[in-house]
């Protein structure tokens, strides 16, 4: 079995970041998601991988190399604009050849791991294999209505009136079964190839589409709240471990982590949170749900429930929370003003003051 992760998009709900940064690259407990999607990949013992990109894009193949690191070859494959999920199975058909295949969007977290959903797709080899999960709201997803014995009757593609609470999530087990129905269809009325309608047709000729829920934690990191909600997750099950200095007037709760080269000095934390490799944290108080990346400074500042990205620098700052700061940032105060704010603020930001 091969996989194809799919790294390409545009990433525009998740804006400021993705201006600079392919979303896929966006840190998860500072790591980008890609690499925890690499992670549940080579745990299926896969080692052909087709990463489709951006045509252009340099980030991904930069932060993620040829595979080696993983144990894997990684094979890139360019595609010119964003045209839909089935346009990246298109694309990658020649990498495929007649290989079954995992097909996972490199923007979805799935800390628990596909082997059992993996497991039943080599035993039951059904043309497709769909990863459901419930969702609160369905008419942002594709939707899958089941038979009563699990197998999919219909999808549909964001429907107003949805008919049942079961979204379509970011893994796809296919058979080359899938590369016909790619051939056959055209493109949605938003001028994508929707893998949705590629599996539909499959449905239709009476081919074998089944199903798995998904127990585990899911999530899509499309919007900036999701990249919160996900650090914040995995923050709560990480064990605690102490690389680097703290000094004998902090306090450093039992759950955090303190990466090689960090220093806290006369500061509090509190689990859990994590401090990046050579950042230093001074006379702060970084409180629960915290991830602060690699290289930064935090001083004299209150930080809770935050993403701060690597080289960021925040000081004397009384209360942040609930934020994420960008790569390289700076928040501080300011010299000739004591009741104004002064911001540079990039484009598409938001930002929240307490009046
Ligand atoms: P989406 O999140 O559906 O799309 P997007 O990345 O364009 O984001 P937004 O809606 O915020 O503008 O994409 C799901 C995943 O699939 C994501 O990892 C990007 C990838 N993708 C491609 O590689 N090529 C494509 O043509 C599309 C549509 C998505």
């Amino acid at each position: 079995m091969k996989a194809l992760i799919l790294s390409g998009g545009t990433g525009s709900r998740l804006r400021p970041l993705s201006h600079s940064t392919p979303k896929q690259l966006v840190p998860v407990l500072n790591r980008p998601v890609l690499e925890h999607v690499l992670d549940n990949v080579r745990e299926l013992g896969i080692t052909e991988i087709g990463l489709i990109v951006g045509a252009g894009d340099r980030a991904v193949p930069r932060a993620i190399g040829d595979g080696a690191r993983f144990g894997a070859r990684i094979t890139y494959l360019p595609q010119d604009r964003p045209s839909g999920l089935a346009d990246c199975v298109r694309i990658a058909r020649p990498f495929l050849g007649g290989d079954d295949f995992v097909m996972y969007l490199g923007d979805n977290m799935l800390p628990e791991g596909i082997a059992d959903c993996a497991a039943r797709f080599r035993a039951e080899r059904p043309a497709a294999q769909l990863v459901l999960k419930r969702v609160a709201d369905p008419t942002a997803f594709g939707v899958a209505e089941l038979d009563g014995t699990g197998r999919v009757l219909r999808l549909t593609e964001k429907p107003r009136e949805p008919r049942s609470d079961l979204a379509m999530i970011g893994v796809y087990f296919f058979t080359a079964a899938i590369h016909a129905a790619v051939a056959a269809i055209a493109p949605s009325p938003r001028g994508e190839l929707e893998i949705t309608d590629a599996v539909q047709w499959l449905v239709d000729r009476g081919e074998p589409v089944g199903a798995t829920e998904y127990a585990g934690y899911w999530k899509d990191i499309g919007r900036i709240e999701d990249v919160l909600d996900c650090n914040r997750w995995m923050l709560a099950r990480q064990t605690g471990s102490v690389a680097g200095e703290v000094d004998p007037a902090s306090t450093v709760a039992e759950d955090v982590v303190v990466e090689r080269g960090a220093r806290v000095l006369r500061s509090r934390i509190d689990a859990p949170a994590l401090v990046g490799a050579g950042s230093v944290i001074e006379d702060s108080h970084v409180g629960p749900g915290s991830a602060i990346g690699r290289d930064c400074l935090v001083k004299s500042t209150r930080l809770l429930d935050s993403v701060v990205l690597d080289g960021a620098s925040i000081s004397h700052v009384s209360g942040l929370r609930s934020s994420l700061i960008g790569r390289g940032a700076t928040i501080g105060r300011s010299r000739d003003d004591r009741e104004l704010h002064r911001l540079i603020v990039g484009d598409d930001t938001r930002t929240e003051i307490a009046a």
